[in-house]
């Protein structure tokens, strides 16, 4: 059987969960279902990433111990994907002790292969990236992605071999053999990777307490990224044994955000290829939540509250409203009123109005709906196979596909009015059946195309065509 794995970035437990997280989780959720769905043999994974500077100074500031800090964290993520409907197999924490051990004959091997070597770092630190920053990524002696001055920090530590696969890196990624999408992403790291050398990196921290123990020097702990890195391949059941890989490894998609995807086609390729293991065989790379064309912050008052919007729009209009809310890979700008007139104009009006009429016309025909809409039948439409032959899924349009269902969506609401079967069904019996046949025959294609994406939703449009019983799927917003 053919396997799909696919895996979020682990989230930082220094605050709580926001929109970009959920925007990232739902995405791998809606790419897990479909390939579950082609009935691939699909594990599906997220977590927790819980050591670190950033999240020791944090449980410091409130005054807690960090175990429980991050507990308490982890613990709300768990909850939000709960509520968003995920499907996710696994949820990994770093800190469990499972992982730490395999972390650690990690480092073991990768210091008795050579690959990590002893000596001492000196550089500009941003503990908001948890990464060494060079001079020329900084905007006015800053970092640009969390607006600090970066410490200086030199301290004796231990180093990972990159420079000797720069060149395997480049021709992986030209090749696609390590596939970056969408297309601009891979030029970009192309670009930097064949504008400067690589340079070895720190893996180890003298000073920080709040991370796993070097196997071979208990006076240091592992650099966070390795430490998280790893969590692709513990979270499936990995010791840490090179020799014992897990069958599902390498990853299919690896899904990040633009800012982290660096730091990921870097360290943790050389990290995977110091270890002789493979890749993973993509990365898809998305944009930032933007609010109102600016950057969310709780000092411009334009944060967009992922709780909030469930409050609002529910599980699948949130589900809806993040996957449409622009071209996977560039930034998406989002307002509340925006997504309020969205979910009135596709969801409430758009889908929800065409799932009522076609299912109370229904109540007057004597088709047998549930073999028209039956899954297998449709399975084997010509329109289900178009999509997955024009591989929109794995070329990254994930939302090219909603938008293409909710063409459809009005297509066929068009085609109501147009035709105006509770008149044929009065004049011309024979017609109606035939439109009646055709417009339940593509509503069910939309709901197993949209079964991906709004699940509750889609389930609840085959109860309705099989029972010929439909009740609102989406009550209108008042703006
Ligand atoms: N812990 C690291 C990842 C380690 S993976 C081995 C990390 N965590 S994070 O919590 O800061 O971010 C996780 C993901 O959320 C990143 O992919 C990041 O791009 C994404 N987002 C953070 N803010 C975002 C938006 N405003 N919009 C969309 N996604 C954003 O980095």
């Amino acid at each position: 059987m053919d396997k799909f794995y696919i895996t979020t970035p682990i989230y930082y437990t220094n605050a709580k969960p926001h929109i970009g997280h959920a925007y990232t989780t739902v995405a791998c959720d809606v790419l897990a279902r479909w390939n579950r769905l082609q009935g691939k043999e699909t594990f599906f994974l997220t977590g927790t990433d819980e050591h670190g500077a950033k999240i020791e100074k944090k449980a410091k500031e409130e005054g807690r111990e960090p175990q429980e800090f991050v507990d308490e964290i982890a613990a709300v993520f768990v909850d939000l994907w709960k509520r968003l409907n995920i499907s996710n197999d696994v949820f990994i924490r770093t800190t469990s002790p499972e992982h730490k051990a395999a972390v650690q004959k990690v480092l073991q091997e990768l210091h008795d292969n050579g690959s990590i070597y002893k000596g001492t770092y000196k550089g500009l630190y941003c503990v908001g990236c948890e990464q060494f920053k060079s001079e020329n990524e900084l905007v006015d002696g800053k970092c640009p992605d969390h607006n600090a001055v970066p410490e200086e920090m030199e301290e004796e530590c231990y180093l990972m071999k990159m420079n000797k696969w720069q060149e395997t890196l480049i021709e992986k990624i030209k090749n696609d053999e390590f596939k970056i999408q969408p297309e601009r992403y891979k030029k970009e790291i192309l670009s930097f990777l064949e504008s400067q050398k690589l340079e070895d990196v720190s893996i180890s921290r003298k000073k920080l307490k709040w991370g796993i123990p070097l196997p071979f020097d208990s006076e240091h702990t592992t650099y966070v990224w390795i430490d998280a890195f790893l969590n692709y391949l513990t979270g499936l059941g990995w010791d840490g044994d090179v020799k014992n890989v897990p069958k599902m490894w390498p990853a299919e998609i690896e899904m990040l955000g633009k800012d982290i995807l660096r730091v990921h086609a870097t360290i943790w390729a050389a990290t995977l290829l110091n270890l002789g293991l493979e890749l993973p065989k993509s990365f898809f790379i998305h944009g930032h939540i933007l609010s109102g064309g600016k950057k969310m912050s709780k000092t411009l008052g334009n944060v967009i509250s992922i709780g909030d919007m469930l409050d609002k729009f529910g599980v699948d209009g949130t589900r809806y409203l993040l996957m449409s809310g622009g071209t996977f890979g560039d930034d998406l700008d989002l307002t509340m009123e925006r997504m309020t007139e969205k979910y009135n104009n596709d969801l409430a009006n758009g889908l929800g109005n065409l799932v009522s009429r076609v299912v109370k016309l229904s109540e007057k025909t004597s088709k047998d709906f549930k073999k028209i809409s039956s899954y297998s039948e449709i399975l084997t439409d010509d329109y289900y196979n178009w999509i997955e032959k024009e591989q929109w899924m794995s070329n990254a349009r994930i939302d090219f596909i909603l938008e293409f269902c909710f063409t459809e969506v009005r297509i066929l609401n068009k085609k109501i009015e147009d035709n105006k079967p509770w008149e044929l069904f009065k004049n011309d019996t024979a017609r109606f059946e035939v439109v009646m046949g055709e417009l339940i025959r593509s509503l069910s294609v939309v709901a197993i195309v949209l079964d991906a994406f709004l699940p509750e939703t889609a389930q609840k449009i085959k109860t309705a065509l099989e029972t010929k019983k439909a009740e609102p799927l989406f009550q209108r917003i008042k703006m």
